[in-house]
């Protein structure tokens, strides 16, 4: 774990809502991939999460899920640090010290914020805007070398990237300029009933997005639905968005390429095609959903993975904030 050779891992997923099969292919199937060869570090982002309203027995309930969830898609806790944000204070102490490097402007012009802003106008709080600046602690806070992450979070990760250069350029070499990584396929999957949007956790259609806690009915169901073209072409293509999607999900799941996809349903229609993507999608949650329930089931188990990956974030973290506090001159006692 501790070994400096690795290369250094950092990645998020907010427990403000299910997870989705975009968070997993975008995501989660990635950071399993990586845990192998890379030194990880895996949180459960809930001070992100509060910058829109959140019941907070649910957030609570929500952070074990998704801890649950994480183990069962295969995040191995002896390799990898996995932890909850806010367990670990050198976020919120760092995001403070890159607040005081970062421009009002910039946070302003941030897609997601003026996205959010739009959906949340009744709750505009500094938080929602000061985002971008906390993921940019965390993953900083880490030296992070590479941010596996969908499509949509690269302008955060360019924002994180920008932040570590201006500090380093004001006051030395102190962190490490981050590289997103971003899957081929499977970055952004979309919405099954707006194929032009991304499929989010939030939205408010319940057929517009797979959820990891979906039952096989509901999945097979959901895609039989899902929006497609007129045509009964099994091809990717720019105006095909509905079936590029599809494809892109098919070829997450099974590890086959889009290619093959293509040619192994040349011929045969769009129903034979929905059928098979489902399937393969079950087939896939379904012993993710077992083993998520197994640990559920056992609460002393998930406390001591999360205090244990808290505690292995903590050491981390702590040297590179010591080391910011003495760049920017804080006194840290005699
Ligand atoms: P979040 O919770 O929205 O999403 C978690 C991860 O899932 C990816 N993702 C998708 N990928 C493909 N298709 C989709 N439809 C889709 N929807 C979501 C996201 O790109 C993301 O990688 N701000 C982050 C969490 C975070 C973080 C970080 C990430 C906090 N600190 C530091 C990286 C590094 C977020 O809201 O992700």
């Amino acid at each position: 774990m501790e070994n400096t050779e690795k290369k250094i891992i950092y990645s998020a997923v907010q427990p403000s809502g299910n997870l989705t099969i975009g968070n997993y292919a975008g995501a989660i199937r990635n950071w399993v991939a990586m845990q192998e060869e890379y030194e990880c570090f895996y949180a459960i982002a809930n001070m992100h999460a509060i910058t829109v309203r959140q019941d907070p027995a649910e957030l609570r309930r929500r952070t074990l899920e998704m801890a649950a969830l994480y183990l069962a898609c295969g995040i191995d806790p002896q390799k990898c640090a996995l932890y909850v944000q806010s367990q670990v204070p050198q976020h919120a102490e760092l995001m403070w010290v890159l607040n005081c490097s970062t421009y009002v402007g910039e946070m302003q012009r941030m897609t997601q914020f003026k996205d959010k802003s739009q959906k949340h106008a009744d709750n505009i709080n500094m938080g929602l805007m000061d985002y971008p600046v906390l993921m940019a602690a965390d993953i900083l806070l880490y030296q992070a070398h590479c941010v596996p992450v969908g499509v949509d979070q690269k302008q955060h990760v360019e924002i994180a990237r920008d932040i570590a250069i201006r500090f380093n350029n004001r006051y030395g070499e102190t962190f490490r300029v981050p590289e997103p990584v971003i899957l081929k396929t499977g970055a952004k999957i979309m919405s099954l009933q707006e194929p032009t949007k991304k499929m989010s956790k939030s939205d408010e259609n319940v057929n517009a997005s797979i959820f990891l806690c979906d039952d096989r009915d509901t999945v097979i169901r959901k895609f039989k639905r899902a929006v497609t073209d007129s045509d009964n072409e099994v091809r990717m293509a720019e105006d095909k968005a509905g079936i590029s999607n599809l494809i892109s999900i098919y070829s997450s799941f099974t590890g086959k390429s889009v290619q093959d996809t293509e040619r192994e349903f040349s011929g045969k229609g769009y129903g034979e095609f929905k059928l098979a993507v489902g399937e393969a999608v079950a087939d896939k949650l379904a012993p993710v959903q077992a083993e998520q329930k197994r640990l559920l089931a056992d609460k002393k188990y998930l406390g001591e993975v999360l205090a244990s990956g808290a505690e292995r974030a903590f050491k981390a973290a702590r040297r590179t904030l010591s080391k910011v506090y003495r760049k920017v001159g804080f006194y840290q006692g005699e």
